[in-house]
């Protein structure tokens, strides 16, 4: 028997033992800049995770006048995660940034606004609509697949992001929005996406701006910016007015919405939803769908790429899920059944293993509303609070070999084998399902983590029995902006040679 873990350190101390956040460690800065000199944008997750470890689970650093405060102990990022809205909310400038941008939907909404929205979102993305939708899924992936075969069989290397963030826009477009915009099966440049990158790329550069110079003259980026917002507006003025016609004739749409707009979409003739909201958290569901599931795809296919072992058991397991759909002994191409997503054990283990060692939001900032204690220290109101993803995910009091590709840990199996107790994940030590955060927690963790996890598997279970992966050897590096995403990955994806007897056994 493993002995119990200990108690974890109580993050709350009791107000009279708290230390002001004047006395906490962290980067000595110069005076007015702060630790400006040393920042990369670009980095921005890499410096501080690096400080974290320099500093502790608790530091401070200045960038220009603004001080942040940086959490990485799990349990006092859960509390900041759980205590919403009343001690924390997001960072003071998402909402007005979100707001000029035309973008103000559920992730920037607070307070009443957000409990209002909150619910339709959340309906539209569990898993009884996801159910209901999976043909739109199954369509999305087979085009996917299509698309990989051709690079294949030309030998070609596949650009992961930009073919996967085509898929999860397609895959959000018709299940949210009722529209099948088919970017899958262009050839040409894809009218959305890149302004999707782009508006990305604009957030996360006003948001973590010093001073938000765009409101009083604006530079080439700025003006690329609104255009950007432009082209999209104009598409999700196109999603709303179909759906509008749609709703007009079938008026039992009202009551009976059948996807997220039409959900809307009545709200919004009940006056429970305002124009601008339902343009907002339209564009807030494209963006929020698009680069997260896209990259944590594409993180997912290059830890496969690195792991062969890995990926030979992920094979025959997402083989044997497709040859169970027919009983003719032929395979189709994705699986077509959507409770044959749900029995991929290791395919789901490789894309939890994926977003606890590239968390695709790896920081995530919140604004303290009240005065709190977090970590024996005082925060006061209006301080800015950032939580650091990876450290508690990468570390061995929680995680056994914690820095390894092991997607079997998360395996029921190997929890019992483990001795981990059915509170922990498997492979884990006292705490760590609470150690690792990547979808955030507390009141608005995020609705869509359903369908990221089907879109993940679909595509893994599919391309993992349809090619052979390589990697081109280039190096490849992790860059931030809005979301963490793999920079210069290329993967080479070949057809197989039949797959061996060994391998179809199990055995792999
Ligand atoms: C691997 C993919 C994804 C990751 C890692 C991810 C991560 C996150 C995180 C960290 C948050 C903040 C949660 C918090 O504040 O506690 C969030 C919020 C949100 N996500 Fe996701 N997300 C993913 C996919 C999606 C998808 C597919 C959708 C919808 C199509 C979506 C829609 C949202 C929305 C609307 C919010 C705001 C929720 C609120 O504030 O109440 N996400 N997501």
């Amino acid at each position: 028997m493993t002995p119990p873990a200990p108690p974890p350190t109580p993050s709350v101390a009791p107000p009279t033992a708290a230390r002001a956040i004047g006395a906490l460690p962290g980067p000595r800065g110069l005076p007015l800049l702060g630790s400006l000199h040393r920042w990369d944008p670009s980095r921005a997750h890499l410096i501080l995770e690096q400080w974290a470890r320099e500093y502790g689970p608790i530091y401070r650093f200045r960038l220009g006048p603004q001080a942040v405060v940086v959490i990485s102990e799990a349990d006092a990022m859960m509390s900041v995660l759980r205590e919403r809205p009343h001690d924390f909310r997001r960072h003071f400038a998402v909402r007005p940034i979100f707001r000029e941008m035309g973008i103000d939907g559920l992730f920037s909404a607070e307070g009443d606004d957000w409990r209002r929205q909150r619910p339709l979102v959340m309906r539209a993305l569990d898993p009884v609509h996801l159910r209901r939708f999976f043909p739109t899924v199954v369509t999305a992936t087979e085009r996917l697949q299509a698309r990989w075969l051709a690079a294949a069989t030309a030998g070609a290397p596949v650009d992961l992001r930009a073919d996967l963030t085509r898929y999860t826009v397609d895959v959000t477009c018709s299940l949210a929005f009722g529209t099948d915009v088919a970017t899958l099966s262009r050839d040409d440049v894809d009218p959305l996406q890149p302004h999707l990158d782009r508006i990305f790329a604009g957030i996360a550069r006003r948001i973590n701006a010093l001073w938000p110079t765009w409101r009083w003259f604006r530079t080439r980026t700025d003006r690329e910016i609104e255009r950007s917002l432009a082209v999209a507006g104009r598409a999700v003025q196109g999603f709303i007015a179909s759906a509008r016609a749609e709703m007009a004739r079938r008026p039992e749409l009202r009551r009976a919405p059948q996807n997220l707009l039409q959900a809307l979409l009545a709200a919004n003739e009940d006056a429970k939803l305002s124009d601008a909201e339902l343009r907002g958290n339209v564009m807030t569901l494209l963006l929020a769908g698009e680069d997260t599931t896209a990259n944590t795809i594409a993180w997912a296919l290059h830890l496969l790429s690195l792991n062969p072992d890995v990926r030979r058991a992920a094979r025959t397991e997402a083989i044997e899920a497709l040859a169970a759909e027919r009983e003719d002994g032929t395979r189709p191409v994705a699986l077509h059944e959507f409770d044959s997503t749900r029995g991929l054990p290791l395919i789901e283990g490789v894309v939890l293993e994926a977003l606890r060692l590239k968390p695709v939001a790896p920081l995530n900032m919140f604004t303290a509303v009240r005065e709190t204690v977090l970590v024996g220290t005082r925060i006061p109101p209006r301080t800015l609070v950032c939580i650091l993803k990876r450290p508690p995910a990468t570390d061995p009091r929680h995680f056994a070999d914690a820095e390894a590709f092991r997607p079997q840990r998360w395996l029921a199996g190997e929890a019992a084998a483990s001795g981990a107790g059915s509170q922990s994940a498997p492979g884990v030590g006292g705490g760590g399902r609470r150690a690792f955060m990547p979808f955030g927690g507390g009141p608005r963790f995020c609705p869509g983590r359903y369908l990221a996890l089907l879109e993940a598997k679909m595509v893994l279970a599919t391309t993992l029995a349809s090619f052979e992966l390589e990697p081109t050897g280039d190096p490849v590096g992790e860059q931030m902006g809005m979301t963490m995403q793999p920079r210069g990955l290329k993967v080479l994806l070949r057809l197989p040679k039949p797959h061996t007897q060994r391998e179809r056994s199990g055995q792999a």
